[in-house]
């Protein structure tokens, strides 16, 4: 059946003491939402995001990143049952299935939601909710279960008797509808609770008053639910996201020498045999090739392409850059909105002068294949270098450099004889 999610993005966010809307908080510098919209791109068709405190951030963000998916907005937000009823006019005639979600669960993995998805199915199930267990369930909904072990309703914390907080089973705040047999509850829900809010989650008895199949999924891993509400889950989730990733690399064949030291994005790929070493952090969306060495202390800012058997050394930082294979930068050396070729050495404290301040623009640095380039050279772009042309150290480059010759700006050498002994007594 066709499968659309909605993502509930329109609360506060009170607890992140920020300007910044909190789905656009970043990870690796990915924000929330992006890796909830990440993680469904694949198994829906469309995408509404629910959108209301500071919504026309998020909403820019959404329509320049994820072209495919829409905005809806609530305003005011009167709770998630509310948020989800602003996409009914949208999906009135839509006879597919819903995924609902939150956008400040970014650990939450694709194969996951499509368990679910199939769970939902394989039970013939019309209201599917994601559960699971917390030794410490506060502040989450409770999920409430009859005699016999099926699904009762989900009580909010702030609604429970002493009874309800002690139940460890907690709603996941994702769930899977058959759209068409749920969308009326949408129009019939009640606020008459302890926020005054119109709950999502009193789907579950409206449900149940109607006769509908309504289950329950137990989530094992409940680390993959785990909600940003403030700066320190906002850390935890990234180291929690890092060390996943990390894991999955090594199982992969990449060496890293030290996990506890090393930050890599969910969004960088790296080839087999590739040693990575330690306090390198890469961020965004990166892809490394084979028998690389990466580190230590390498910094890679996004849109970098590295083929294979390629060294970047300490102090190396490159952004939105695609060095081919057998290429060395070892030290200190800035490499942004380049183009490196294959057999090239870059000297160390080598700089790519991108960026003009004058007129706010960025240019690009090529170098050819088998370009040699000497320490502390500085290259002003836009320029090139072209194949095997050699630059002596200690140039500035300011205009293209032809095959094949060398390329040297240098005040002459002065040598003054017993100069030093003139300050000696
Ligand atoms: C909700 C669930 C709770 C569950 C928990 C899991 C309800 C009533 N409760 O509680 O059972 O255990 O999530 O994390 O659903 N939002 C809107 N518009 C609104 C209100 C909220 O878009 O009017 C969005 C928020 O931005 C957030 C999500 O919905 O992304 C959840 O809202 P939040 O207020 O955090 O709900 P919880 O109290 O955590
Ligand atoms: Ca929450």
């Amino acid at each position: 059946m066709e499968l659309k999610s909605i993502i509930l993005a329109a609360g506060k966010g009170t607890r992140m003491k920020s300007e910044t809307p909190k789905v656009l908080h970043k990870i690796m510098d990915k924000t929330l939402l992006g890796y909830v919209l990440d993680n469904v791109k694949n198994i829906v068709t469309e995408s509404f995001v629910i959108v209301g405190h500071h919504a026309e951030e998020v909403e820019k963000f959404v329509k320049e990143n994820y072209a495919s998916a829409k905005t809806v907005l609530q305003s005011p937000q009167l709770g998630t049952g509310h948020a989800v009823s602003m996409v009914c006019p949208q999906l009135e005639n839509y006879a597919g299935q819903v995924i609902i979600l939150c956008g400040d669960t970014p650990l939450i993995k694709e194969e996951t939601l499509k368990k679910f998805v199939e769970y939902h199915n394989s039970v013939n199930s019309d209201i599917t909710v994601m559960s699971t267990i917390f030794e410490n369930p506060t502040n989450y909904g409770r999920i409430i279960r009859e005699k016999d072990n099926s699904l009762k309703c989900i009580v909010e914390e702030k609604d429970a008797t002493t009874e309800q907080k002690a139940v460890k089973e907690v709603n996941a705040g994702i769930y899977c509808l058959n759209w068409d047999k749920i969308k009326l509850a949408f129009s019939q829900l009640k606020s008459n609770n302890a926020q005054g809010e119109y709950y999502l989650t009193d789907i579950i008895e409206w449900g149940k008053t109607q006769n509908l199949n309504v289950n329950a999924y137990i989530l094992e891993d409940n680390a993959e639910i785990y909600g940003i509400n403030s700066r320190i889950n906002l850390a935890h989730a990234t180291k929690m996201m890092n060390e996943r990733k990390l894991q999955a690399l090594m199982e992969n064949g990449v060496t890293i020498v030290d996990p506890s030291c090393t930050w890599i994005s969910d969004d960088t790929e790296i080839g087999q045999d590739t040693i990575i070493y330690p306090s390198t952090y890469l961020e965004g969306k990166n892809k490394i090739g084979k028998n690389c060495k990466i580190g230590p202390f390498a910094h890679f800012r996004g849109s970098v392409e590295v083929a294979d058997n390629v060294k970047i050394g300490n102090f190396v930082e490159v952004k939105k850059s695609k060095i081919d294979s057998n290429t060395n930068a070892g030290h200190l050396s800035y490499i942004g909105d380049s183009e490196l070729g294959s057999h090239v050495n870059i000297g160390a404290g080598t700089i790519t002068a991108n960026f003009n301040p004058l007129t706010n623009t960025k240019s690009k640095t090529v170098l050819k294949d088998n370009v040699k380039i000497g320490s502390n050279s500085v290259l002003v772009a836009p320029v090139t270098v072209e194949e095997g042309a050699n630059v002596a150290a200690g140039t500035v480059i300011t205009k293209d450099v032809q095959p094949w010759t060398l390329a040297i700006t240098r005040a002459p050498l002065k040598v003054i004889e017993g100069w030093v002994k003139r300050f000696i007594k």
